[in-house]
């Protein structure tokens, strides 16, 4: 599912981004639509999907499953549910691609099903560690084959899952919601409580299908053995897309830019409070709550960013926007210092190897720590970077040719299209200057 064609991007130095406009649907929004979609009874009608490869990734596996599901087209997909027992036996493995999320949220969907399933994934997906969810659902009684930890994934049949408490380890929406979908399918009331607060688009949604979610602090919970009802999903568009835009306009003086409804819910908007604190000049405007979840117009004009000391706890709400923060921290006056992130090394690559690769190879002062980076601002050179396949990573660099002395050659672009199809057509239209080339 992700791509196999390599793709490179030449960005030309300098310019500076203006306009309006929307970039693509929420990815996690788009996901979670398509397999709470699936089990629930009656049509969901979905506007503003995400026709990126996850997504259809997902989309792809729940067909397989037996799902009739219309679309996508032009951001509709009409999902006819199948109810909570309504899935088929797949006649082969799921093949997720890239997507970490797919993969770790079918595990807690699928592990409740009366049928076995294999899933796989891209190299990227393979390398990833999968024992954060596989352990606690064997807690529940789930019997899963890991290879090492890792994806190829096998989940046997079981006759039935109980319910549990966990404690996440770790910050991660992907182990939360894992635990929840499971747990719809477990006997009594699974609970998980948070070390910090993630992304909670499936607790949202659940709701908004009518099944009852508790959340009291840091923990969340439910009962299993409830029914979804179908509604009509709005699909957001992504704020980790629209970072790109507002890192660009952060770096480019002259810049002045208007993302359009844009997910503003408050488990995403880390790097919103972080350019803040860097000195951005950024106003939200047409706030409002569509389908459950905030969204908003949000505009960002240039202003002169300084280094600051990234704060711990927006570590978790910008968890998927620190490559293009990093590029915002390169352009900033003084030192950005980032700790508590170790889960950047366990993302679509190493994240916080592969960024202080880049930005050093660009001429920048970035030194990797365990669990963050320290980034000292100065001037962005040229040269050529690795991508590692990671889409953000390519992505971060693209938007750093606004800054650069000369060009900059990014590697291994293909996989910009799992999160953000048509990336380089909306960056030109906007003021950036990117070449895209096959091989
Ligand atoms: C996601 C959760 C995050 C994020 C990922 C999408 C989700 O992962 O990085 O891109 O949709 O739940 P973790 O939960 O592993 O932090």
């Amino acid at each position: 599912m992700s791509s196999e064609a390599s793709k490179k991007y030449i960005v030309h130095p300098g310019g500076k981004v203006t306009g309006k406009v929307r970039v693509p649907g929420d990815k996690s929004i788009s996901h979670r639509s398509i397999m709470l979609g699936s089990l629930a009874e009656g049509t969901t009608e979905v506007t503003g999907f995400l026709e990126g490869e996850d997504a259809l990734a997902t989309l792809a596996v729940f067909r397989g499953m037996g799902v009739d599901i219309i679309g996508p087209d032009k951001g509709k997909v009409t999902i006819h549910g199948v109810g909570m027992h309504g899935l088929k036996a797949p006649t082969s493995s799921l093949n997720l691609g890239n997507s970490g999320t797919s993969m770790r949220l079918l595990s807690g969907l699928l592990a409740g099903q009366g049928f076995d399933v294999t899933m796989t994934g891209d190299k990227s997906l393979s390398s990833r560690p999968m024992k954060r969810v596989t352990d606690p659902l064997a807690l529940m009684g789930a019997k899963i084959d890991t290879t090492d930890g890792k994806p190829p994934l096998t989940l046997h049949k079981t006759s039935s899952l109980k319910a549990i408490h966990y404690d996440l380890p770790m910050a991660s929406a992907q182990v939360k919601s894992c635990l929840l979908l499971a747990g719809l399918y477990a006997e009594g009331k699974t609970s998980v409580t948070e070390p910090a607060p993630t992304r909670d688009h499936t607790e949202r949604m659940l709701e908004g299908m009518g099944y009852q979610v508790e959340k009291e602090g840091s923990t969340v919970s439910l009962v299993g053995g409830g029914k979804l009802t179908a509604t009509n999903i709005d699909v957001p568009a992504d704020i980790s897309s629209a970072t790109f835009f507002m890192v660009a306009a952060a770096i480019a003086p002259g810049s002045d830019i208007t993302l359009e409804h844009v997910g503003v819910n408050p488990t995403r908007i880390g790097v919103i409070n972080i350019l803040r604190e860097m000195g951005a000049n950024i106003t939200l405007t047409n706030e409002k709550v569509t389908g459950g979840e905030p969204v908003a117009d949000i505009r960002i004009q240039y202003a002169p960013l300084k280094g600051i000391r990234i704060p711990e706890d927006q570590v978790p709400l910008a968890i998927d926007e620190f490559p293009a923060l990093f590029i915002a921290a390169a352009c900033a006056e003084g030192q950005t210092v980032l700790t508590g992130a170790e889960e950047l090394r366990v993302k679509e690559s190493d994240r916080i190897q592969v960024m202080a690769d880049g930005l050093t190879t660009l001429g920048i002062d970035a030194k990797p720590t365990e669990d963050g980076i320290v980034i000292n601002g100065g001037v962005i050179g040229s040269g050529e970077v690795d991508s590692h396949s990671d889409h953000r990573i390519a992505m971060s660099f693209a938007i750093a040719g606004l800054q650069a002395g000369g060009s900059i050659q990014i590697n291994d672009c293909a996989n910009v299209a799992t999160s953000f199809p048509g990336f380089v057509d909306l960056a030109n239209k906007v003021g950036l200057q990117i070449e895209e080339i096959d091989g």
